[in-house]
């Protein structure tokens, strides 16, 4: 008997074309309840405090997201008997937020800026004020939580390993970190020629460049993730979200996946990186979710033009590479 919770699946790779590689691999990871990655961050973070016996049927957790993890702890707390408050800002998509509500989840809204112009300092603090005054309620804090990289070693970063006879290249969004850092653990100690490149976009402090206005959910931080370190990254790609969204649009046309705004940030850094990769190299990219929770935002030409200035393309040095490929 299964719960709908153990319905993850970690085993879906979609070879790219269009982008100039020839062994350009990414991992689909939006098919399984909660629509993303982020399944994994909650099963494993839930996981740890039901054997350490923190939590019971009826305990209230409470989870700064923008979106992904709130849907994905939404689903487990329902089926599991938690009560769940989930904090976003306004950047989070309408449709998360409506899949939240539905699954019974209490969800907040704080559209205060913080001082690096982004939302994360002014959710962080509204769970903080919330938790001093009930010491009842649980914050499981996706950013400083070791269980959210070990669930992405135990998991994400295995099943990578599993699946090829080596990985030359690995591309990796930068949100929490999670995803980053798991891969990192894991593949520092079974595979450390695998170069793992982190992606991350203009605008976000992780890595320490100037904060900035960002318009897309999921990569970027104002403030630091506390399990965030640098050691073992190769590389890093900072991308502008308009290059991000232009990927988008060419992978929908092109491959056929229509995916989330996250995707389209990793495979923008692939493509800029391609003159730097050798032919028969293995690069592997993830992709954290689908486009469906975008369709009103990065698909939809009057929201990006308001924010852009026009509907963003791909140069055409991406586009016409496997033309060149071939030759
Ligand atoms: C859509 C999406 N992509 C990427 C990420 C980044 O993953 P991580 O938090 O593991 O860095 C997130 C995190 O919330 C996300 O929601």
């Amino acid at each position: 008997m299964h719960a709908i919770s153990d319905l993850v699946n970690d085993h879906n790779f979609v070879q790219l074309k269009g982008i100039g590689l020839k062994q350009l691999h990414l991992k689909i990871e939006a098919l399984n309840p909660a629509g993303s990655i982020k399944m994994k961050t909650a099963l494993g973070m839930i996981h740890d405090l039901e054997t350490r016996g923190k939590i019971r049927p009826g305990s209230h957790l409470i989870e700064s997201s923008s979106g992904s993890l709130g849907v994905a702890l939404s689903i487990v707390c329902a089926e599991r008997g938690y009560c769940f408050t989930c904090v976003i800002d306004p950047n989070s998509s309408q449709q998360s937020i409506k899949m939240m509500q539905a699954l019974g989840a209490q969800v907040v809204l704080v559209d205060r800026r913080d001082e690096n112009g982004g939302f994360l300092g002014s959710r962080i603090a509204y769970i903080k004020e919330l938790i001093a005054r009930d010491e009842r309620i649980l914050w499981l804090n996706q950013y400083a939580n070791p269980e959210n990289p070990r669930a992405h070693a135990r998991t994400t970063a295995l099943s990578i390993f599993e699946n090829f006879d080596k990985v030359d290249y690995l591309f990796i969004g930068a949100g929490t970190t999670g995803t980053l850092m798991g891969c990192v653990q894991f593949f520092g100690t079974h595979s450390p020629d695998t170069k793992i490149i982190a992606v991350d976009s203009v605008g976000s402090v992780t890595f320490g460049f100037a904060a900035g206005t960002r318009h897309i959910p999921g990569l970027g931080t104002s403030r630091r993730p506390e399990i965030f370190s640098p050691v073992g990254i190769h590389e890093l790609a900072m991308v502008a979200e308009a290059d991000s969204i232009a990927m988008c649009r060419y992978l929908a046309r092109s491959n056929g996946i229509l995916a989330g705004g996250s995707t389209g940030t990793v495979l923008s850094a692939v493509a800029a990186w391609r003159g730097r990769i050798p032919d028969d190299a293995t690069v592997v990219a993830i992709s954290p979710d689908l486009g469906e929770r975008y369709l009103d935002t990065i698909y939809h030409d009057a929201w990006v033009i308001e924010r852009f200035g026009c509907i963003p393309t791909l140069p055409e040095h991406v586009t016409s590479c496997d033309a060149a490929l071939a030759e």
